[in-house]
């Protein structure tokens, strides 16, 4: 079974099951101040499955792209990737455990759909803690469906909770799903979690019964939700009876393409050191290209999800150079054709996903040079510590003279018998991090799509200033990503040049006039292009269901905006205070940011 039968066979399986196949979403996430990437399949629906109805109705299915950078170190490793699919299915208060676990026993069992030996599963469940109690129900299900009370693990919250992200947000207790690589279990008490380390996660049901809200507190969910995630990759491997990732069909185009751009007559599988490196350009370049190529696409910088996209691709690129690989560019090829069918995001962008990497290869050949010769030029004495440690602060020089990252002085210290004292350059970092911070006024504060009542308040606040943009500056503005705090909101948009005093002062002027309106906030479902055909705005390039959710502020005689959007809003805009943009900047080519607070 390829990836592609299986996102097929999924999906198919749930649409059966009265789900409606919803698209996935952006690797960027909206209004979320705390994660750079989109990290697991549920990320975007959390406004639903918190309590907002959604358009579709109440089973989803889809599939999502994700980046976890979290194990970015551990890539190289027959199992690490940084860039994943999860399949999901949801019930938005529908069907709870036993529905969810039926179903997911079906998919994995029936010969129709996977056809797993039901000897070759085992599952866990949340053991039960001061907090939370034992999830008995959950295992009674696996039970009645024939899982065999050894091969249920009874695990604790460390492995069988779920969520949130970040300090707040939906959570509950899951249970996870597992697979038997081996022969045989290898003994009576052989389950998941054993130390043979043979059972390996391929799903898990998420049983969304809490909201731990700011004060720690879990506030029982009325409507109570079921969130699932499978991982492609992980799932294509083991039923394939590989041992990585890396050796499934998924890859497989992909090292061809390092292997062929090599000038010496490099083949995978014949030097682990050398496939350690294979792995890590596949990997970094499929991630980098996922992030170029997204509708809300950031380009390489020094902050935030561009510092990431850098690190990916300068990573790939210092391993390419181990490998005789001049140029990463055909590998990029490789990834575009191989999932532009399930991702035509790809396709569409491949003309600046490929610019784009090329451009950063170079900067980052200019940035080597520099930083190995400096690094040369430093080794003598280095060598003369009888400790081996280069101190964090000349890492940090290295970084902040040349860019050159702290990994590589990591890989070139380590080449050299050294270490780097990474607590050392990790507090000049901070400090570093902090100054810039103060000096652009940003706070990071807020949880996991903080739903608190401000940050609700500046969710329509960007509504009103995206309206009022179009006003003053033309219909050419569209949003291009947004960042919500309770303290403050960001709005980055299409314009091609910096905004006028006048300008900026027209906008306030517009969105404080329709503030003062108190005109009311109403959603209505429509049809995609009813929606759009009515005037409503969507964002630029997402993707977005056949049916969708449009929130219209505005009076009777006529609204004053109009946006395809998920919520949740404020229901009428007098509630929101005084707006005032602090800040008018560039953010990247065409692209203008605006920083304002409600006072
Ligand atoms: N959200 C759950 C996970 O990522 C399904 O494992």
């Amino acid at each position: 079974m390829n990836a592609d039968e299986l996102r097929s066979k999924f999906t198919a399986f749930f649409v059966e099951h009265g789900h409606a196949r919803i698209e996935g979403k952006s690797l960027i996430p909206e209004n979320d101040p705390t994660v750079l990437f989109t990290t697991a399949g549920m990320h975007p629906l959390v406004p639903y499955l918190l309590g907002e109805p959604h358009p579709a109705g109440n089973r989803l299915v889809d599939y999502q792209k994700c980046i976890r950078t979290g194990d970015i170190d551990s890539v190289g490793d027959p199992s690490h990737l940084t860039f994943f699919e999860m399949l999901g299915n949801w019930s938005l208060g529908d069907y709870f455990k036993e529905g969810a676990i039926e179903m997911s026993f079906e998919f994995l069992t029936s010969p129709k759909w996977l056809g797993i030996p039901v000897k070759k599963l085992g599952v866990s469940v949340f053991a039960g803690d001061g907090e939370v109690e034992r999830d008995d129900e959950s295992a009674r299900v696996w039970k009645k469906l024939g899982i065999d009370e050894n091969r249920i693990a009874y695990l604790p919250r460390e492995d069988n909770w779920w969520g949130p992200a970040g300090s707040t947000g939906p959570c509950g207790p899951d249970s996870e799903m597992f697979y038997y690589t081996g022969e045989e279990p290898c003994g009576p008490g052989c389950k998941p979690g054993c130390s043979c380390g043979k059972w390996l996660e391929i799903w898990n049901d998420v049983f969304m019964q809490y909201n731990k809200n700011e004060a720690g507190e879990y506030i029982p969910l009325s409507r109570k939700c079921v969130d699932t995630g499978m991982g492609i990759e992980r799932t294509v491997t083991i039923l394939n009876g590989k041992s990585s990732v890396y050796d499934t069909e998924i890859f497989a185009s992909l090292i061809a393409a390092v292997c062929a751009s090599s000038g010496s007559a490099l083949v995978y599988g014949a030097n682990p050191e050398n496939d350690r490196s294979i792995r890590i350009i596949c990997d970094h370049i499929r991630s980098a290209a996922f992030i170029l190529g997204d509708p809300k696409a950031v380009n390489p910088s020094n902050v935030g999800a561009g510092y990431v996209l850098r690190r990916l691709i300068r990573r790939a690129v210092r391993h390419g150079r181990k490998l005789g690989v001049e140029s990463l560019i055909p590998v990029c090829r490789a990834v575009i054709e191989k999932f532009s069918p399930a991702y035509p995001e790809l396709q569409a962008n491949s003309a600046s996903i490929t610019e784009e990497l090329n451009a950063e290869e170079k900067r980052f050949l200019e940035t080597l040079q520099k930083g190995e010769h400096e690094f040369e030029k430093l080794l003598p004495n280095l060598l003369k510590d009888p400790r081996k440690i280069m101190s964090g602060r000349l890492a940090f020089k290295l970084y902040d003279t040349y860019g050159f990252p702290i990994e590589l002085s990591e890989e070139l210290a380590a080449e050299n018998g050294m270490t780097v004292n990474r607590g050392e350059f990790d507090e000049a970092f901070k400090k570093h991090q902090e100054l810039s911070r103060l000096q652009s006024g940003e706070q990071f504060k807020g949880g996991l799509v903080d739903q608190g009542e401000m940050a609700v308040k500046y969710h329509t606040a960007t509504h009103l200033l995206q309206k009022a943009l179009r006003l003053v500056l033309g219909d050419h503005v569209a949003q291009r990503g947004s960042n919500i705090t309770a303290e403050r909101m960001r709005f980055d948009f299409s314009h091609g040049e910096p905004m006028t005093a006048e300008q900026i002062l027209k906008v306030e002027e517009l969105v404080n006039g329709a503030i003062k309106a108190d005109y009311p906030v109403t959603v209505s479902m429509m049809e995609l292009e009813q929606a759009k055909s009515s005037g409503a705005t969507a964002l630029f390039g997402e993707k977005y269901e056949s049916t969708v959710k449009v929130y219209t502020i505005g009076g009777e005689s006529g609204y004053f905006s109009k946006e395809v959007c998920g919520g949740p809003h404020v229901e009428h805009t007098g509630v929101l205070g005084r707006f005032s943009i602090k800040k008018e900047q560039s953010s990247s080519a065409g692209v203008r940011r605006i920083r304002a607070v409600l006072e």
